[in-house]
């Protein structure tokens, strides 16, 4: 039986078990740059089969929360080279998560305070819709995200290029690969879905050949620059974050995009189920016929725990087994799920921003309350 503690080849790349850390957004870089705490943190959490990072914008354009480190500069490449090495060093595997907010951004982390941009004009609107950004005193907070303006058709290839070139930076970072951010309400998702697309352009939502578009050259660019056993995407249909509108057309695109990814033999798929975010699960049966359509690796994320995703596995409907908030509290987390030992919860408080305290100070089993009260 298929296990999560099993070695797993992911084209080509040895993972030493199906356990992924998933993205997270940690919003600790002061300068916008990944530094000696990043790299210790990622090392850390190294026991992971494939850790996935937080978000890094590939633009200034893309960034829609202040202190996150971005992958554009030269200075940032520098930074994530740091984290490589640790998480190289204890023999994990690591890729970056490349990301464009598209929408949720703010006019004050823009260049010259422009607007953000997006597939259309509307604007996030629901009480989520937040960017972290700057008040007209300079001070950091959560703001309502900023009416976008519709990308010119004649701008799209520059974002394009944005992604392949953030990938190209992450390799030279020192990365396994990346994971295009094609989730949770930012700008991809932007483009897939009908009710926030209003484009006639050829990227437009007249058909989903033209709404996967701009999804698909994305994938193709970074393919093209650091080769396709490198590049994975993340996609959560059913997603409502960041006022996502639920629409009727969610599985003709999600299985049109796994079968136009199947063709482009990618590292892999990772889908997150927003079920634990007031919106629908993705089923089982959904998650059956898009493993259908999809042929290779596929990661699912969101309130897994040891025993649905050995289930998942066992079941055949996934390939590698995804967690998010474990990871945080817990930075052997394989080890104790291995063993079956107690789980530390993670404090919500400290998730984003700050130092250290709830980011690296959180010990391993045997220094922990859990191991003292066994
Ligand atoms: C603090 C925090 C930050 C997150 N940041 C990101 C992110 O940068 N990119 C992303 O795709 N998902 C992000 N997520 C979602 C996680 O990757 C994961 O899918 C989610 O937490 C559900 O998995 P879990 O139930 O195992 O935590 C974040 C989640 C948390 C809790």
């Amino acid at each position: 039986m298929k296990s999560l503690f099993e070695t797993y080849d992911m084209s080509g790349q040895k993972l030493r078990n199906r356990v992924v850390m998933a993205p997270m957004t940690r919003a600790r870089a002061k300068d916008g740059i990944a530094d000696e705490q990043t790299a210790e943190y990622y090392r850390q959490r190294a026991g992971a089969g494939l850790i996935v990072t937080e978000g890094t914008p590939i633009s200034q354009e893309g960034t829609g929360f202040a202190f996150i480190p971005g992958i554009w500069s030269d200075d940032q490449v520098r930074g994530w080279q740091g984290v490589t090495k640790a998480v190289h060093e204890e023999g994990g595997k690591i890729f970056a998560q490349i990301w464009h907010v598209g929408r949720m951004s703010h006019t004050s982390l823009q260049a010259a305070g422009g607007q953000p941009v997006s597939s259309s004009a509307k604007p996030a609107r629901d009480d989520k819709s937040t960017a972290y950004a700057f008040n007209d005193e300079g001070v950091a907070g959560f703001v309502e995200a900023s009416v976008p303006r519709p990308l010119r058709t004649d701008e799209v290839a520059r974002v394009v290029n944005d992604f392949a070139n953030a990938a190209a930076n992450a390799v030279g970072a020192g990365f396994d690969g990346v994971e295009i951010h094609g989730a949770n309400g930012y700008l991809l998702e932007q483009f897939l879905n009908p009710l926030i697309n209003d484009r006639t352009d050829r990227y437009g939502a007249g058909s989903v050949e033209d709404r996967t578009r701009f999804v698909l050259e994305i994938v193709d660019a970074v393919v093209a620059r650091i080769g396709a056993a490198k590049v994975g995407i993340r996609l959560s249909p059913f997603g409502r974050l960041f006022d996502m509108p639920h629409h009727p057309l969610i599985e003709e695109t999600y299985l049109h995009l796994a079968a136009a990814l199947a063709e482009r033999n990618l590292a892999y798929v990772h889908l997150k189920d927003q079920g634990a975010a007031s919106a629908p699960a993705i089923s089982r049966d959904f998650l059956g016929r898009f493993r259908q359509s999809y042929s290779g690796t596929l990661i699912l994320a969101g309130s897994l725990d040891k025993r649905r995703a050995e289930e998942f596995l066992r079941d055949g409907l996934i390939d590698l087994a995804a967690f998010g908030q474990p990871f945080i509290a817990n930075p052997d987390l394989v080890a104790r799920l291995r063993q079956d030992l107690a789980l530390a919860t993670p404090i919500r408080e400290t998730y984003y921003g700050g130092g250290a305290a709830g980011y690296t100070d959180y010990p391993a089993y045997e220094d922990s309350a859990e191991a003292k009260a066994a």
